[in-house]
């Protein structure tokens, strides 16, 4: 259930649990981009097989599941069951428990149309992305595509002057250790940057032809009727304030729950003020050659 938490500026009661603002994060980067399966992937047929990694509450799964024939089978797959949806789902939808980076069964080999990822490239440190795509490359019949959606390129700006962001900054700053994986920077949200990662190089470079990247701005739509900058904006600071509590406790973090709580509230309060932030949002795809396409 939501509790309603107060940030001084009483506009933020609804993001509270993690499953709700995946499902926010899921509307505003499908009106960012404008398309659930890039417009490059051939429409699914009745006999598709789609699969969604890294699922989460499997939001992207279920939507698309309303946009193609009863009869496609959509299987989400995620190291946590944690955020599988608790209530019914259609019957041509399911769920299971893997890792992104184990061997999928015998079973799930080249047997789908599509594969798609969004939102999980914190969990792949940059030398480990071309081994994760060559992994869930294995999952592709011939000809079937792959999708990757990630953010990074996070930036803050005032819309007023002489508003403070502090609060905002100290938030992206403190994720500093979750910008890399062992020795490596990780490629995902977490980031600072995100031009110098030559993604459709790294894909080519792993069999997939037909790569294509977009990168769309999250300030590309203007809808002061949804407040999709100044709620995206919220939701980004929830999901880092999330992110820091993971460190409470840990040695030399010097986070705690307290400081971040009151951080927090002021972040709340610098974007009601008028702070925002952009995000680039990448669209990745790419095709294992062969066959005939979805
Ligand atoms: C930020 S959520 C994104 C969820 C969903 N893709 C979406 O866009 O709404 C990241 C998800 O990736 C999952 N994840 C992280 N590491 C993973 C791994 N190694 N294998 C599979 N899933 C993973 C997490 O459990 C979480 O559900």
């Amino acid at each position: 259930m939501a509790q309603n938490k107060d940030h001084g500026q009483g506009i933020y009661p609804e993001i509270v649990e993690v499953t709700e603002r995946l499902d926010e994060q899921h509307i505003f980067t499908t009106k960012t981009l404008g398309f659930l399966i890039h417009p490059n992937i051939p429409a699914p047929g009745p006999q598709s097989k789609i699969a969604d990694v890294g699922t989460g509450t499997g939001i992207w799964l279920l939507d698309v599941a309303k946009t193609v024939p009863p009869t496609v089978q959509l299987v989400g797959f995620d190291a946590t069951p944690s955020s599988f949806p608790s209530s019914s789902v259609p019957p041509n939808v399911s769920f299971k428990i893997q890792d992104m980076h184990r061997p999928f069964p015998d079973s799930e080999l080249g047997t789908y149309d599509l594969v798609a990822v969004r939102f999980v490239s914190s969990a792949a440190g940059r030398g480990e992305w071309a081994d994760t795509v060559r992994n869930l490359m294995t999952l592709l019949k011939p000809g079937g595509w792959m999708q990757w959606i990630d953010s990074c390129g996070f930036a803050l700006y005032n819309s007023v002057p002489g508003t403070s962001r502090r609060a905002c900054r100290e938030i992206f700053e403190g994720l500093e250790p979750f910008r890399k994986k062992g020795e490596e920077i990780v490629i995902g949200l977490m980031m600072r940057g995100g031009g110098d990662v030559q993604r459709e190089k790294i894909w080519e470079g792993v069999g997939l032809v037909d790569v294509h990247e977009d990168v769309f701005s999250t300030d590309r739509l203007q809808d002061p009727e949804l407040r999709l900058r100044e709620r995206g904006t919220r939701n980004v600071i929830v999901c880092f304030t999330g992110c820091l509590e993971s460190l409470v406790g840990t040695e030399g973090s010097g986070w705690t729950r307290e400081r971040i709580r009151e951080l927090e509230s002021e972040a709340m309060r610098e974007i009601g003020r008028g702070v925002y932030h952009t995000l680039d949002q990448v669209c990745i795809v790419g095709r294992k050659p062969g066959g005939s396409g979805v």
